[in-house]
């Protein structure tokens, strides 16, 4: 670590290893759960066409303008907003506790993960630990509910995180990346190819991609923006330290605009295919393509289950391409809190020890995934604060409900308004910036007043202040 250049916290080998960790980041159980539900009860293909404008008209400009304040101040989000402009410092607290929130439910997920690929292994393998003729919403419930267990796996998830952050940038996480994201991609087709080849594949296809417009009527169109715009911010893991992070690991000689681009097409490609491998899969069973978890560990085991000989195979891939997205996605959200803490220590003017920072976000990711875990999404009875019902839902209103989007209005607030074109430069360090119109006009005029909306449509989903 201490031979990595640039501010002693380490520098990507090259661009394809910053795109592999940056898609990894953003590629995550945002797009290959949340997506293809949202995409089918929002619309289908009309919920996907305002999907790609979103994430053309906001998400790109924000892309872009993450990664030059990365790359321009050398610094993560605290130091970089500091950096710009001193009164924006709070923006980069924000961006830097939100990984805190989201990592202690990511890491309950990520072991459940861990446990479900076990599963289909020891089916592969007949060693008689799988679901042994249970139903798998019943073997769901039990194990999630069984205490120890899933606590275990969670740990395991976490400390996996934890071994591939503390090898630093090169060491660590973009060679992870540069592995796992290929592979992933690799399997993705796999599955996607599979589960269109079953009988009854095609109304699955046609839950996902038939337009239907019956949902933007009256107030509909509200909630269906509002959905496919906080997927979008979550899925492009925007104002939660990553991006800004990552760029700030970014060679000068590389291509901000490219990239900016690059990562979010990548990524809605990504869950686009994730639809077409679970829908299909869940609706040739004749299941019921819900929303929750269920779609993940209980719907698809099911699939998996009645497959025949070749379950457990399709189970294996299908979990260890899950598990490729949600530890680059872990590793991406302690990077970009961990980052912060390294530039802090320097600011005291100490040496950064990357060990003890991310030893000390693992606690508090411990901590925090404890809490969720022994939760077992709320049905283990305990106390929740703020008349939530589950304790994910508690750091996910302080993530994706609070943090996250008033991060995203400030940063646009900044650059629009306070310091417009203060990171051109940054951008045309490689050729003329020919976005920059449009990028300007976004973060001007849409981008803030998107996020406006987005922030008062989030709170609205946790506390249901009007009917949506
Ligand atoms: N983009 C990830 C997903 O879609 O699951 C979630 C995420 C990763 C959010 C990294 C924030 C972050 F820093």
């Amino acid at each position: 670590m201490s031979s990595e250049k640039n501010n002693n916290k380490g520098t990507f080998n090259s661009n394809f290893g910053f795109l592999m960790s940056s898609i990894g980041s953003a590629v995550g159980l945002g797009n290959l759960w949340g997506f293809p539900y949202k995409m089918g009860m929002g619309g289908g293909f009309a919920f996907l066409l305002i999907y790609v404008l979103l994430v053309a008209t906001v998400g790109y400009p924000l892309m872009v303008g993450e990664i030059a304040l990365g790359r321009k101040t050398g610094k993560a989000a605290i130091q970089a907003f500091k950096r710009v402009d001193k009164r924006f410092t709070f923006t980069g607290y924000f961006d830097t506790v939100a990984p805190f929130l989201l990592i202690c439910f990511y890491v309950v997920f990520g072991g459940y993960i861990i446990k479900y690929f076990l599963i289909n292994l020891g089916d592969f393998l007949n060693l008689g630990f799988g679901l042994q003729g249970m139903d798998s919403g019943a073997f769901f419930e039990q194990f999630m509910s069984s205490g120890l267990e899933p606590l275990i796996y969670t740990y395991i998830f976490l400390f996996a995180t934890f071994l591939i952050v503390v090898r630093g940038i090169s060491g660590g996480i973009e060679r992870f990346s540069n592995f796992a994201m290929p592979a992933l991609f690799v399997m993705l087709l796999v599955v996607v190819f599979r589960a269109n080849t079953l009988p009854g594949a095609r109304e699955g296809l046609a839950f996902i991609f038939k337009p239907n417009f019956e949902v933007f009527k009256g107030m509909g169109w509200l909630s269906v923006l509002g959905n496919a715009g906080s997927q979008m911010f979550f899925s492009l893991s925007l104002s939660s330290g990553a991006v800004i992070a990552y760029g700030s690991y970014l060679s000068k000689s590389a291509d901000i605009e490219s990239n900016g681009w690059i990562i979010p097409v990548a990524d809605s490609v990504v869950a686009v295919l994730a639809a077409m491998a679970v829908m299909p899969a869940v609706f040739a069973f004749g299941l019921e393509p819900g929303g929750g978890p269920g779609l993940l560990f209980v719907s698809l085991q099911t699939v998996f289950q009645s497959m025949g000989a070749t379950g457990p195979i399709f189970g294996m891939v299908f979990y260890l391409l899950v598990l490729f997205a949600a530890l680059t996605s872990s590793i991406a959200m302690t990077e970009g809190a961990v980052s912060a803490m390294l530039d802090g220590q320097q600011e005291r003017g100490k040496e950064p020890n990357r060990l003890k920072m991310t030893l000390i976000f693992t606690i508090g990711a411990f901590l925090g995934g404890t809490l969720v875990s022994l939760d077992a999404l709320g049905s283990s009875g305990m106390p929740h604060p703020f008349g939530l019902s589950t304790w994910l839902d508690v750091f996910d209103l302080g993530a994706e409900g609070i943090l996250m989007p008033l991060g995203g209005l400030f940063f646009s607030i900044l650059l629009g308004w306070f310091k417009p074109g203060i990171l051109d430069d940054e951008v045309a360090l490689t050729g003329p910036f020919r976005s920059r119109g449009f990028y300007q006009f976004s973060l001007r005029w849409i981008a803030p007043v998107f996020l406006f909306f987005i922030v008062i449509i989030q709170l609205n989903a946790f506390f249901g202040f009007f009917p949506m």
